[in-house]
């Protein structure tokens, strides 16, 4: 298979990271992160660390001349950097709402916008990372649920803006994802290994998901072979969260 460049965003952690690995086996991948310091320590074979903001238009740019005259040609995006901030919406603040939206959706938008040309060139693809939260609500995350509503819905529109020029767009959504984001947020919490215990149970596999849970579905979406026909979609990876209400044992044992 010929070369295909590729752009990670958030690319120094978790998800992110365990797509770059995957992507490094088709030909670079940039890491676009504002840490890149494990990725430096990693020395991954392939990975190109990028340090930047996607907060930022004019980290953008840089990041698009540097792909422009080292390659000139993009072939997969996935714009997957994010934050989860928590906390009551009584307690939060404009900031807080703010960074949430510059971070998880004008990112998205910035970033599509600035790469279109590498991308029709490439006739390449771009996977979103939302979350199960754009689909179901959760306590304390009002920012980050409405954020990740909005990934799934822009998808759709990038999708259909980008079609006529051969560049698909989806959107994976993940379940609860063994990262360092989520450690954080279990550290952070008064019963943190509750919380775990508690959705541990509601994945209907048993398990929490881990970022190889999830990377290999944002990689097949990326292929212009295995994913030829898909556009515009949202892919849930959730180990079963999200198929089932918890009806605790409201049917056991029944036979009505
Ligand atoms: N972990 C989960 O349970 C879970 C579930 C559903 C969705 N997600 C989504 O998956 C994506 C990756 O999450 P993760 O759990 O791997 O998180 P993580 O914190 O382990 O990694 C996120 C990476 O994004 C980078 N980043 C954050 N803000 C940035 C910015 N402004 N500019 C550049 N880089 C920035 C961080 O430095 C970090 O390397 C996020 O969009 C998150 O919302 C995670």
């Amino acid at each position: 298979m010929d070369q295909r460049v590729s752009v990670v965003t958030g690319g120094g952690s978790g998800i992110g990271l365990a797509v770059a690995r995957l992507l490094a086996e088709q030909g670079p991948v940039v890491v676009a992160d504002r840490d890149v310091s494990a990725l430096e320590g990693a020395e991954t074979p392939g990975l190109v660390a990028f340090a930047m903001d996607v907060q930022e238009t004019g980290d953008w740019r840089r990041l698009v001349a540097m792909l422009r005259e080292r390659f000139g040609v993009v072939h997969n995006v996935v714009h997957n950097a994010g934050i989860a901030p928590i906390a009551p919406l009584i307690d939060s603040d404009d900031e807080a709402f703010d960074r949430a939206w510059r971070t998880n959706v004008r990112s998205i938008l910035v970033g599509t916008r600035e790469l279109w040309d590498l991308l029709v060139a490439g006739r390449g693809s771009v996977v979103n990372v939302a979350s199960v939260a754009g689909l179901v609500g959760q306590d304390a995350s009002a920012a980050y649920v409405a954020s990740k509503g909005a990934v799934i819905a822009l998808t759709r529109a990038l999708a259909i803006e980008l079609a006529p020029s051969g560049v698909r767009v989806n959107c994976v959504s993940p379940g609860t994802t063994l990262t360092p984001l989520l450690e954080r947020h279990f550290d952070s919490i008064p019963d943190g290994a509750a919380a775990r215990d508690h959705l541990t149970r509601r994945h209907l596999l048993g398990r929490l998901l881990t970022p190889d849970d999830v990377a290999p579905t944002i990689v097949h979406l990326l292929s212009p072979d295995a994913a030829a026909g898909m556009t515009g979609g949202n892919y849930v990876v959730d180990g079963g969260l999200t198929a089932s209400f918890d009806y605790g044992n409201s049917f056991a044992g029944g036979a009505s």
